[in-house]
């Protein structure tokens, strides 16, 4: 652990994790983040926001933006060639409507959680072309659909794998990239935004946070796509950082970090933090001194993250550890003390943790910041 991270961590420790940093933390992290212009939000689905009546409370009060964390995805969507379910995410869309949350879109076009009818199809002698409808007749459909009820896409999740081999470090052992190469970004970016002009339109990534070499050679990819599609006039208007943090793992700095904030806003791109969550993996087995120091990174990410104005959305994966996809995601490797992965700013008991009180200090500590107009990053 880095001697900042340490030293957060240390300031951390003076503090029972019932003891917030001020009475003002107590107040809903959504409310915090908009004093500042930002919107903080978080991931969700159908079965425990209609489910779990706790866990919905915490939504409910909390979050001003809402994300489906699986059930946006076309394996979800689209089942088979001629058959859409959008019941799940309907269901979603409405809730935050009722609510008056505004909707985050994940993801239109990613090489992942895609049905297996379509894995055969782009595989297939079909004509290039008909691929390519594939590609945007899906994404004209799904924005469509949702065309004015959602403030940000995902329009291409994790379009950067320097491991693929490729020189420019794009992700390209995968069916899109074999059918239409680098271009399936444009396609996609240009779709969506004929398909919903008012929605602001995201490349999102994940790995391009800390200060490694490996995320340095994600981020240095990326900022080359980037311009790449800024010089074709590629309408994309921000960046997504996932912020899948591994905090005892991948040393974070706050210089390195705080440099690649601007290189992509000096392109004129907003950020969005899309993902955040912090792996406890790894820590001591003491629960409580692992939140201590997940608050700590927390606290030091955000700082970065809310200090660049470009910086509108903070969105977590999820709100409770109850239901964080890190302990599914990694059930063949048990998480320490036979438990969860505490992750999040709420234990799987649904209470607060250190975490949540430093994401509300983040808030409070951040610079207020303009609306944000598109061409204005
Ligand atoms: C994950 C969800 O959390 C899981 O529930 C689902 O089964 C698979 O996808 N990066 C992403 C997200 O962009 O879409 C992934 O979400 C997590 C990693």
């Amino acid at each position: 652990m880095d001697r900042r991270l340490f030293l957060a961590s240390t300031l951390c420790a003076g503090l029972s994790p019932d003891i917030a940093w001020g009475a003002q933390t107590d107040s809903p992290l959504k409310q915090l983040a908009a004093a500042k212009g930002v919107r903080y939000g978080t991931s969700t689905g159908t079965h425990a926001l209609f489910g779990d009546a706790g866990y919905a409370a915490i939504v409910a009060r909390e979050a001003a933006m809402l994300v489906s964390e699986y059930q946006g995805k076309r394996a979800q969507l689209q089942p088979a060639p001629d058959r859409y379910d959008f019941a799940a995410l309907d269901a979603i869309v409405a809730y935050a409507q009722r609510h008056g949350m505004a909707m985050r879109g994940h993801t239109l076009c990613w090489y992942a959680t895609n049905p297996p009818w379509l894995d055969v199809q782009m595989k297939s002698d079909l004509p290039i072309a008909a691929k390519r409808k594939l590609l945007t007749d899906y994404v004209a459909k799904v924005a469509g659909r949702y065309r004015g009820r959602i403030a940000e896409w995902d329009v291409v999740n994790e379009a950067i794998e320097p491991a693929d081999g490729w020189p420019l470090g794009m992700r390209t052992r995968n069916n899109i990239w074999a059918v239409l190469s680098e271009r399936y970004i444009d396609m996609a970016f240009h779709t969506a935004r004929a398909a919903d002009p008012s929605a602001a339109l995201f490349l999102n990534e994940f790995g391009i946070e800390a200060a490694t070499s490996w995320n340095e050679r994600k981020r240095h990819a990326l900022l080359l796509l980037l311009s790449r599609l800024k010089q074709r006039g590629v309408p994309i208007d921000g960046l997504g950082i996932q912020a899948h943090l591994r905090p005892y793992k991948d040393k974070f700095d706050q210089e390195v970090f705080a440099t690649f904030l601007r290189q992509v806003t000096d392109m004129g791109l907003r950020i969005s933090i899309t993902e955040m969550d912090f792996s406890d993996r790894g820590g001591s087995n003491d629960p409580r001194q692992r939140d201590i120091d997940m608050a700590a990174a927390a606290k030091a990410f955000l700082d970065v993250a809310l200090d660049n104005p470009a910086t509108r959305t903070v969105m977590t994966w999820g709100v409770t550890d109850r239901y964080s996809w890190l302990t599914s995601r990694f059930a063949s490797d048990p998480w320490p003390n036979g438990g969860v992965a505490r992750a999040l700013p709420y234990d799987a008991n649904l209470r607060p943790k250190p975490m949540r009180t430093a994401i509300a200090q983040a808030f409070l500590d951040a610079p207020a910041r303009p609306r944000w107009r598109r061409g204005a990053a």
